[in-house]
């Protein structure tokens, strides 16, 4: 997590790394801080704690080389102490660090036995005074040194008294350099420089760049140069602006009435070549984390309902314990929004290992993910920036439908169910729908407990729902099926406790209806979204009836209405406490 970047041109640095830290803030957002190197080539430092929007001015002087971290805290509490950049004992080098140093207890002590000062509780500092010991070698010499010494995956810039550029190294976690005209940038994510530039090449693990007059590519381990591509970008700046709403989890949601036709937009003869390859395969497994995960559980029920076949889900960061299960003839599903996801890549990790064949469902092109993959399927939601994933969610949804119905021969029966589909989340999406969410948020805002509940195809998206209530708005959101109910977590119904019922014109509609009737005779009140109305219900969400494609109808009101909940409740809803957009830490 903690987003980091770094600017060499023409333009006044520290102002252009301020404003690519704001852009970077939803993968961290405890604290912030700037390095630039100054007309006398002396480092010029501001640290604030807190986030980093409303700020305008840096306090420092023009300069040409910048580097910038906004923080999500791992090791040491959140304080100006502890917020990036760190130095070195002579204050001659300064470093910003995304990633976790496994070892920093082993190297702190190694490195005090020699005499080093440490100023803050972070782990990332090791890396400085790394640096400061093989200093007489040069930044880059230094840099690749010290990395050498450190486990566990990292993102790390350095700049140097003296030196007018800086050094970027990766050993697991994102970044990727951006190429302007005489000015280049690095940074933890696309959108950072995307006002500036689309064209980037990515660094790849173990390999470090080096930024004096261009970009220079190395190994990290050998020293050597490494060739890289240049890839253009097809996101505009204004897919990562929030444009006429307040927030950008509103407009993710609402751009689901195009996300999911772009989503399905795929060539068909690919989609026919993975199903047949799944037909094919000693086992397929789909893994992802967090929502993405909650979409690979549905994968399970959507091949089982459509294509009468068993895929494992498994989420990514119990994958590991599946290694014994796995052949070369096996096939690995990976779900990811970022493509960063390090539990995912520690999955892919475990798979490539026995020779498995990786697929993967990708929003962010050119992602370690996506670069990782033997074939990736671009979901084409656009950027996503809000924590909470929404547009992500139903588009990655939308494609293993897909999938499932070309194992069946029927590729084409299930893109008419997705365009029906699309067209019906167009019309859901209207004002008056809002309203009626935003009444309902009103109504239970002030609970501390919503629970969910759904069976079959709608089992994993109230568990899903429960991640929106959570992260959204804070109130404790847990998330059943619904036949689990009466085996314990009925004892916390009380009167008035809110109960979600997601429901589809489906075989097990008559069951869900008798779990809502449980919950009710213990006073619950009862909120059921589905096609069709019920006398069960205390509020109704109508969703269209499209059979089953209900999953992708019924998780957009639960998205709305958590939204609505955490506005009413004050909450960050872009960026909810804790949490961070791309978890690239295990
Ligand atoms: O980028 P990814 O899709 O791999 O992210 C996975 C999870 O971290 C993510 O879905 C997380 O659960 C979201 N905050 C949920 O809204």
């Amino acid at each position: 997590m903690c987003g980091i970047t770094a600017y060499k041109g023409k333009g006044d640095a520290s102002f252009v790394v301020m404003e690519a830290l704001k852009k970077l803030e939803y993968r961290g957002y405890d604290s912030w801080g700037i390095a630039s190197l100054g007309a006398e080539g002396i480092i010029e430092t501001v640290k604030n704690v807190g986030k980093i929007s409303s700020h305008t001015e840096t306090g420092l002087r023009q300069s040409s080389v910048a580097i910038g971290h906004t923080r999500w805290a791992t090791h040491g509490g959140v304080s100006e102490r502890n917020t990036h950049p760190h130095f070195d004992c002579g204050n001659e080098i300064a470093v910003i660090h995304n990633g976790i140093i496994e070892n920093f207890d082993e190297l702190r002590r190694e490195l005090g036995g020699r005499g080093h000062e440490f100023r803050s509780e972070t782990d990332t500092e090791v890396i400085a005074h790394l640096i400061e010991e093989f200093s007489s070698l040069g930044l880059k010499e230094a840099v690749r040194k010290a990395m050498e010494r450190v486990k566990g995956r990292s993102a790390v810039i350095a700049i140097k008294k003296g030196y007018d550029g800086f050094v970027a190294a990766r050993t697991g976690s994102p970044l990727i350099v951006g190429i302007g005209e005489n000015e280049y940038f690095v940074s933890s994510d696309i959108p950072a420089f995307l006002d500036h530039t689309k064209n980037v090449m990515y660094l790849d693990d173990d390999e470090m760049v080096v930024v004096e007059k261009k970009p220079v590519f190395y190994s990290l381990k050998s020293g050597g140069l490494v060739e890289k591509r240049l890839i253009t970008i097809d996101w505009s700046a204004d897919q990562a602006e929030k444009g006429e709403f307040e927030h950008f989890m509103i407009k993710e949601i609402m751009e689901q009435k195009d996300t999911i036709l772009r989503a399905i937009n795929q060539n068909d003869s690919e989609i026919q070549k993975i199903a047949n390859e799944i037909n094919s395969s000693f086992g397929t497994f789909f893994t992802g984390c967090g929502t993405a995960g909650k979409v690979c559980f549905t994968g399970q029920y959507i091949f089982s309902k459509i294509a009468n076949k068993h895929v494992n889900y498994v989420n990514s960061s119990e994958f590991p314990n599946y290694e014994h299960f796995l052949r070369p003839e096996t096939l690995l599903i990976t779900v990811s929004q970022s493509g960063e996801t390090a539990d995912v890549l520690e999955a892919v990790k475990t798979a490539k290992k026995k020779g498995v064949k990786i697929i993967s469902l990708v929003n962010v092109k050119g992602s370690t993910l996506d670069r990782q993959s033997d074939h990736t399927f671009l979901i084409n939601a656009g950027p996503e920036k809000a924590v909470a994933s929404t547009k992500a969610t139903t588009a990655q949804l939308a494609i293993l439908y897909l999938l499932a119905y070309a194992t069946t021969g029927k590729i084409h029966e299930g893109k008419n169910l997705l365009l029906e589909t699309a067209s019906k989340v167009n019309d859901m999406l209207n004002p008056r729908y809002l309203a009626r969410i935003e009444e309902l948020a009103k109504i239970i805002c002030k609970k501390s407990d919503i629970y969910i509940i759904g069976r079959g195809l709608n089992y994993p998206m109230a568990l899903e729902s429960a991640i929106k209530v959570q992260e959204v708005s804070y109130i404790h959101g847990h998330g059943f099926a619904g036949g689990e109910l009466k085996h314990g977590p009925l004892a916390l119904i009380e009167k008035g406790t809110p109960c979600i019922v997601l429901t589809a014109k489906d075989d097990v509609f008559p069951q869900i209806i008798g779990n809502a009737m449980e919950v009710k005779a213990r006073g619950g009140y009862i909120i059921g979204i589905g096609p069709e109305k019920h006398g069960v219900f205390d509020y109704w969400i109508k969703t269209p009836d499209v059979r089953e494609a209900s999953p992708i109808v019924n998780i957009i009101p639960v998205q709305l209405l958590a939204y609505y909940l955490g506005v009413l409740r004050g909450c960050e809803i872009d960026y909810p406490r804790n949490l961070a957009k791309s978890v690239t830490v295990q």
